[in-house]
Formats: C-alpha cells, sequence, structure tokens
C-alpha cells in the first residue's frame, strides 16, 4: 500500500467518524407547552432551551388541582414526551349557613363560583352578599340576614296603641288599637309591621257613632230607645189597618241603620156593604178591592128614594167609613078617585102596596070612571104601583 493511499483512508475514516459524532449529538428542545389549566414549575419559567434528556415538571395553575397523570414530561430527541398530568378547578366546600336566609348554589361551589345569599321575607342583607370561590376557599363571610324593623306605629285621634308604643317593632310584630269611651272602633284593630318596614294596614279610625231616631209614620216603636249609638237596635210595628214593608227591626252602624227605615202601607178594603135597600153605584159593582183613601156611592134600589144621610162612603186603612145613606119607599101619592065606588086604601100608597077598587051597589059591574087618561093611569105604574084591579080593567 503506498503512503499516499494511506494517508487518503485516513482522511476518510476521520470524515466518516466527524458524520458519526454529528449524527449522535441530539437535538436540544424548545419550552415545552402544558395542557388546560397547568404552567410550567417555577424552576423551569426562565428557561428557553432544555437539553436531550432534560425533565421538567407541570403545575396545576392557581385555583387548580391535580386529577390524575405524571407531572413531568422528558426532551428526547427535540421532542418532549405527551403531558399526562390533567388539571381540575378546585371545590370551596360549603360557603356556610346563612341565618334566616340562605345561599344560592345553582353556579357550583368550585374555583370562580358565585354564592349568592337572599334573607328570609322580613330579613335584610347587612354589607355583602356574594361570596366568589377562589384559591384558597370562600372569601369574604358568611353574610348577616338582619330583621326588617318599623318605627313607632301611626297615632290616631280619639284611640291609640292599646299598649304604649315602642320605638322599633320586628317583622311580624302585631300592633293592636282601642278607642276612647263612646268612640266606635272602624277598620281593622291590628296593624302587623311587613318587609317593607311599615306597618300595614292603614291603622282603625274612632268614631262618635250616632244614628237618627227613625220616622215611621202609621206605626209605634215596640222595642229599642234613643239616644241610638253603635249597636244600639229599634223596633217598630204598624197600627191597626196597616201592613209592613221593610224590616221591622234596625240595627246602628257605623255608617246609620242597617236597612231603610219600615213603612206602613195602609190596608186595602174588600167590596163594602151597604144598608137596607140600598146597592153600590154602578161605576163599582165589579170591583173587589179597594185602595186605601177610595170613595165610593150607593145608591137606594129601585122603588126606594133617599131619605136622608152622605151616598158615598170612603175606604181607610181597610175599614169602611160608616154608611149614612138612608133609603125609604117611594110614595105613589093618590090612586086618584072611583067614580060609583072607592079605593081600599088601607095598605098605603108607597112602593109595593096595591090599591083595590070596589064598586058602589047597584052600579053597574065592572064600570070604572077613572078621571084620568090611560097615559095617567101608564105613570103609576111607572112608580110601581100595582093597580091590580085596575089591570083587570083596562083589559075588559
Ligand atoms: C444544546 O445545548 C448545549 C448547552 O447549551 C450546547 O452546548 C449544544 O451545542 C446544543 N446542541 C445543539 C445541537 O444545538
Ligand atoms: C339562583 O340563581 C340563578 C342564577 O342567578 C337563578 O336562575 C335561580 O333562579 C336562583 N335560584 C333561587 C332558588 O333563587
Ligand atoms: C192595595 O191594592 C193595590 C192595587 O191593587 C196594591 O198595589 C197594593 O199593594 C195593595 N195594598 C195592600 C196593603 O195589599
Ligand atoms: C173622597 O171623599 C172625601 C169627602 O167626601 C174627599 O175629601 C176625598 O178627596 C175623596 N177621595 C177621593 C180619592 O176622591
Ligand atoms: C079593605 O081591605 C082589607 C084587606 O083586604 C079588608 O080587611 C077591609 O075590610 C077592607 N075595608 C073595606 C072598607 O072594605
Amino acid at each position: 500500500m503506498q503512503p499516499s493511499n494511506v494517508c487518503w483512508s485516513l482522511t476518510i475514516w476521520m470524515v466518516q467518524l466527524a458524520l458519526i459524532v454529528l449524527t449522535v449529538q441530539a437535538e436540544n428542545c424548545t419550552k415545552p407547552i402544558g395542557g388546560p389549566n397547568m404552567v410550567l414549575s417555577d424552576a423551569f419559567i426562565t428557561q428557553e432551551t432544555f437539553v436531550d434528556g432534560a425533565k421538567v415538571t407541570f403545575q396545576c395553575a392557581i385555583g387548580y388541582a391535580s386529577t390524575g397523570g405524571s407531572p413531568s414530561v422528558t426532551c428526547t430527541a427535540g421532542m418532549w414526551s405527551d403531558v399526562k398530568l390533567t388539571c381540575g378547578r378546585k371545590s370551596c366546600g360549603s360557603p356556610g349557613e346563612v341565618m334566616n336566609g340562605r345561599f344560592n348554589l345553582s353556579e357550583g361551589v368550585l374555583f370562580g363560583d358565585k354564592a349568592v345569599a337572599t334573607c328570609d321575607t322580613g330579613y335584610m342583607l347587612v354589607g355583602s352578599g356574594v361570596r366568589t370561590c377562589m384559591d384558597g376557599g370562600w372569601d369574604g363571610r358568611v353574610p348577616v340576614c338582619e330583621v326588617v324593623k318599623c318605627g313607632k306605629p301611626p297615632n290616631i285621634v280619639n284611640g291609640g296603641p292599646a299598649v304604649p308604643p315602642e320605638d322599633t317593632y320586628d317583622y311580624g310584630s302585631v300592633v293592636q288599637y282601642d278607642c276612647e269611651k263612646d268612640y266606635t272602633l272602624v277598620g281593622t284593630k291590628s296593624i302587623t309591621c311587613r318587609e317593607n318596614g311599615e306597618f300595614q294596614p292603614a291603622p282603625p279610625e274612632c268614631k262618635m257613632v250616632s244614628c237618627p231616631a227613625p220616622v215611621v209614620e202609621n206605626g209605634v216603636r215596640i222595642d229599642g230607645r234613643p239616644p241610638y249609638t253603635y249597636k244600639s237596635f229599634v223596633t217598630y210595628r204598624c197600627n191597626a189597618g196597616y201592613e209592613m214593608e221593610g224590616q221591622a227591626s234596625l240595627t246602628c252602624e257605623i255608617e246609620g241603620w242597617s236597612a231603610p227605615y219600615p213603612t206602613c202601607k195602609a190596608e186595602n178594603c174588600t167590596k163594602p156593604i151597604g144598608g137596607p135597600n140600598m146597592v153600590l153605584s154602578d161605576a163599582f159593582i165589579t170591583q173587589e178591592t179597594f185602595v186605601d183613601g177610595a170613595n165610593v156611592t150607593f145608591q137606594c134600589a129601585i122603588g126606594y128614594a133617599r131619605t136622608g144621610g152622605s151616598p158615598s162612603v170612603t175606604c181607610t186603612a181597610g175599614m169602611w167609613s160608616e154608611v149614612k145613606l138612608t133609603c125609604g119607599r117611594k110614595s105613589c101619592g093618590s090612586p086618584g078617585e072611583v067614580m060609583n065606588g072607592r079605593f081600599n086604601l088601607s095598605e098605603g100608597v108607597l112602593f109595593g102596596d096595591k090599591a083595590v077598587a070596589t064598586c058602589d051597589t047597584g052600579s053597574v059591574q065592572g064600570y070604572f070612571a077613572l078621571s084620568s087618561s090611560l097615559s095617567e093611569l101608564n105613570a103609576f105604574l111607572s112608580l110601581s104601583c100595582d093597580f091590580l084591579v085596575f089591570h083587570k080593567a083596562v083589559h075588559l
């Protein structure tokens, strides 16, 4: 072998060696990138490149904790191994119990969640009602719910709270009112301290209640006497012949009497009964009832004439006034002179009487020398005098 050849071979060998060294010298790693919610551990934060084989660790970010996996990764030939670490939000646990209130935990109790406190009805939040779950637990402190307070209850005239009032009252407190003597409590007796810090409803009023004496014409008071104050009562009855409409008993209430005054209405009359020999005038014959104050007239029956008294009667409270009318039989006067004979007038010449003529002995039987004409005879008949004998004579 020639020395030049040896030298050439050596050169080639050295180049080959250099190539091997270059290949074996592995690449460095750049800063590794972690998974969600984690950071590089403090020791590695400032470093920018990491030599082959270097090991770095991750740690969970503030508010997060490891939920599994190794925190470290290794640099091999310029590549980091997979990040196995996983981080979850830390739990703060219970934010505590709110007296007279409660937390709304709908968001949850993990890092970043908010617990919002609300107070029960009648209670008021003092300070902040929100706690936030931080890395080190809940911030702030358990909120306080203070009872709502009302001030002095309102004053009223002629009355006031039953017991001397206090300066403040807790929510739900009840204050009762009383009225002074002779005054009536109108409205609600007690008021309550409500969640808005005010008493409700409005306090009562104290009123002097008085009712006037009722006026009931044709009636009489049978129970209760004035003066009429709150809850006094009075009862009426109607006089005879009057009928009551409305309520007989009334009670004196705050707004006045409990009902309108009763009224006494005169009763109606039935058909009136007349005296002897008279009848109701035609206008009233068909009527059956007659209102109070109605006038009706009687007239004498056929063959009778008025001999005195007023023909009318008046209906007053269901009763007719006395019938004053009197009716007597009508008179027919003289039945005339009978020539050669005479009338027997022993019955009389009034309605219904008969005048019987007899002829003198020796006169012609059935001869009647009547001075009056036939028409005058009819006039007698129209007066209802019944001349039986004449009838026969006329028809002879
Ligand atoms: C890797 O880093 C080391 C130390 O900083 C350095 O000496 C070496 O040259 C680097 N290697 C490469 C291939 O850059
Ligand atoms: C709790 O809060 C949520 C969101 O603010 C709301 O929708 C929900 O009605 C609340 N629940 C109660 C019981 O107040
Ligand atoms: C009397 O009669 C009138 C008319 O028919 C009637 O309106 C009234 O109610 C009656 N009165 C009585 C007290 O019955
Ligand atoms: C009934 O008669 C009397 C006296 O006779 C009279 O005062 C009254 O007004 C009369 N009534 C009616 C309703 O006609
Ligand atoms: C008249 O009539 C009456 C009764 O009919 C009789 O009793 C009387 O005797 C009569 N008188 C004369 C005078 O005829």
